[in-house]
């Protein structure tokens, strides 16, 4: 089997070859991401390996499907860059990695929280300019506060019982509520009680038509002062606008972001000696009670060897043609 994998980093390379000593595939490393300028690129090819930047919409499928190209199989968990219906129209197989390492995430996700609460990040550049004075880093316990989870599922879970492990009491929203968060302790309320009774509240849902958006200017409105939000899900789950609205005005206190809604231009790129063209983003970078970090949730060791393994596993199913456990069902 020929696979072109897309947006391929030395560390994907070096974790994928690993994994393929056990399969022995012809894999082929693109540095450039898939989209419709770069699609030719995959000619031939019996599958592209692609990651969260890469855009598989219906144009960039139907030249994949010119180049004879049968399989999808996507580095990560999330799907929302696929566009679904078209791949089934047009007969794609299309896999994932449903879970490589919810900790990765999850632990990150509380990273972002630890540093934010005691303004770490701020200490570190003034203990480094022999500045050592205390004003204006004032933290908060996290015993005893109130996190609101949105979407308890992998990462939702090991979050909550982090969570509780630290004396916090969690409240949980998810259209399918799960009886393992109710045992780690988790509350489920209707979206609007997480909102005005959470301290902190994390993401942990998936980018969809329906949470597209869901931290917006009505939401926010509903929060309660000075919460400290933290999104490691999508970045577009959040109205970055409207966020910075409520930094401005005083009822965001904190916010920790791993992903960011115009992230593809930024991401996983050394863009130090070039103009950020983004004036919302820029304008994020001015708060002192922002934290964001670039979509390294998952940049683990032990996520990324799951995630190779994972990978070449399904390439193998859908090449011997047996049923791939990890096939993205509903497209
Ligand atoms: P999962 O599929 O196990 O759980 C997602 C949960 O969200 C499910 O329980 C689902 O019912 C729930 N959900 C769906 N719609 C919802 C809504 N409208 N409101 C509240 N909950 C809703 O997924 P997992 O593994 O926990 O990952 C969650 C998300 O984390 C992924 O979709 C992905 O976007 C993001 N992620 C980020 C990474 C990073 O590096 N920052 C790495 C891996 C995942």
């Amino acid at each position: 089997m020929r696979i072109a994998v897309f947006s391929a980093k030395n560390y994907d390379r070096q974790s994928l070859d690993k994994a393929n000593r056990a399969y022995l595939k012809e894999l082929v490393y693109f540095e450039a991401k898939l989209d419709a300028n770069t699609a030719l690129l995959a000619e031939g090819f019996d599958a592209v390996c692609v990651f969260v930047h890469d855009r598989l919409d219906s144009r960039v499928l139907k030249l994949l499907l010119k180049g004879k190209t049968r399989s999808i199989a996507l580095r990560c968990a999330g799907y929302n860059n696929v566009d679904l219906k078209t791949a089934k129209a047009l007969g794609f197989q299309v896999v994932r990695v449903p879970a490589y390492s919810p900790h990765a995430v999850a632990e990150h996700a509380l990273g972002l929280l630890l540093d934010l609460n005691r303004h770490i990040h701020r200490s570190y550049f003034r203990v480094r300019e022999g500045n050592f004075a205390l004003e204006g880093l004032l933290g908060f316990d996290l015993f005893g506060k109130t996190v609101g989870i949105i979407g308890t599922g992998r990462i939702g879970l090991v979050m909550t019982r982090i969570l509780k492990g630290f004396g916090c009491e969690v409240l949980a929203h998810d259209p399918i509520p799960d009886p393992e968060c109710e045992k780690a302790g988790g509350r489920y309320v209707p979206l609007d009680g997480l909102f005005q009774g959470s301290d902190i509240i994390s993401l942990h849902c998936p980018l969809t038509p329906q949470t597209h958006h869901l931290i917006n200017g009505a939401a926010i409105a509903r929060m309660k002062e000075g919460v400290t939000l933290i999104n490691t899900s999508r970045g577009a789950i959040l109205d970055t606008v409207a966020v910075i609205q409520g930094l401005k005005d005083g009822r965001i206190g904190n916010l920790g972001l791993d992903v960011y809604e115009e992230e593809d231009n930024l991401f996983f790129e050394d863009l130090s000696n070039t103009i950020i063209q983004d004036d919302v983003f820029s304008r994020l970078l001015t708060f002192p009670n922002v934290l964001i970090t670039a979509h390294q949730g998952f940049f683990t060791q032990e996520a990324l060897k799951s995630i190779a393994d994972v990978t070449l596993a399904n390439l193998d199913d859908l090449e011997k043609g047996r049923r791939c456990p990890n096939s993205v069902e509903d497209h």
